[in-house]
């Protein structure tokens, strides 16, 4: 097969762009899905300040890579979940990635904070993925907005939105639905969100890492085992293997299509001014979750 772009032998075939690319041509192509993403999305120009949520992937690691390489004022964010066999592997893979481009990153050790993930999960009896999720979702926005960030960016890719997609429409779960989609606007305390790599897959994300030799952790979570998040990825790449080009069509037909209508499906958090007396997070309740569940392990002894 021939590259579509110089005629030189092919290495990368995507099959739901009826293409393939050489490995320079692959890189131009790449770039240009990232730059039209923060482009045509309004993500951010090269005056802000960017915090990209790192998590030592291949995901979040190209996209910071991507960002210095394009110029962009990104600094990165690390939560140690103390996961162990692990987390301590992901911090080692962010911090070599930090010292080698002289990149400033930010640390956030959840044993300091008093809630390692497998410490809470013991306690609590909580589903390890939901509250790890909320934890780190706090600690992503908290940063930002003390540190006086103008954006938050993670890397998440066009498997990672069609899957919670799918799962979301399944159950038309109204209120997280609303919540999809490459760019959330900033609310009261909490910084803009943004997905670059949202036109990206998995599957090309881990060429352009390995082509560029972004080196990644590629351990999975010893909690992810047999979450249900990793089934949907399942199912829509089988629908993307028959139907090449379906995942691509199926998130921008939603960004397009439904979005627009979602309005009044936001959650009050959203849109209150209403903060944690502890920390300053937004809440509606009278402590955010974060200082509850501070309490719950501290009780718990
Ligand atoms: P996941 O929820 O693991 O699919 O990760 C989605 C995105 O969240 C990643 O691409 C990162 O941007 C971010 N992320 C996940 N885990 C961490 C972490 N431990 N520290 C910082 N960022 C993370
Ligand atoms: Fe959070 Fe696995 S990374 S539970
Ligand atoms: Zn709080």
């Amino acid at each position: 097969m021939k590259c579509r772009r110089c005629g030189k032998q092919a290495e990368i075939e995507l099959r739901s762009h009826h293409t393939a690319f050489c490995r320079d041509c692959f890189k131009l192509y790449f770039l240009r899905q990232v730059k039209r993403a923060i482009k045509e999305q309004h993500m951010f120009s090269p005056r802000e300040r960017i915090l990209v949520a790192v998590s030592g992937g291949k995901d979040s690691l190209t996209l910071w890579h991507i960002l210095l390489e394009l110029g962009y004022n990104a600094s990165g964010l690390f939560v140690d979940l103390k996961i162990g066999g692990f987390s301590e592997h992901a911090r080692e893979k962010v911090e070599k990635f930090a010292q080698k481009r002289d990149a400033k990153l930010i640390i956030v050790d959840l044993e300091k904070e008093g809630i390692p993930i497998p410490k809470v999960v013991k306690k609590t009896g909580k589903e390890p993925c939901a509250i790890c999720g909320q934890v780190k979702r706090y600690f992503f926005n908290r940063i930002a907005y003390e540190q006086k960030f103008h954006i938050l960016a993670t890397g998440h890719n066009l498997d990672d939105e069609t899957s919670r997609l799918l799962a979301n429409l399944l159950r038309w779960q109204m209120s997280y639905l609303v919540d999809q989609g490459p760019v959330l606007p900033p609310a009261y305390r909490l910084v803009k969100k943004v997905k670059p790599l949202y036109r990206l897959t998995e599957y090309e994300i881990a060429a352009y890492a390995f082509i560029n030799n972004i080196d990644y952790f590629a351990g999975k979570c010893p909690f992810s085992k047999g979450a249900t998040f990793l089934r949907y990825k399942h199912y829509i790449n089988q629908i993307e293997y028959e139907f090449p080009g379906t995942k691509l069509d199926f998130y921008q037909g939603f960004l397009k299509k439904m979005k627009p209508f979602l309005t009044p499906f936001q959650r009050e958090e959203t849109t209150s001014s209403q903060v944690c007396p502890r920390c300053g997070y937004p809440t509606l309740a009278p402590l955010c979750g974060i200082c509850r569940l501070k309490e719950e392990i501290e009780k718990a002894g």
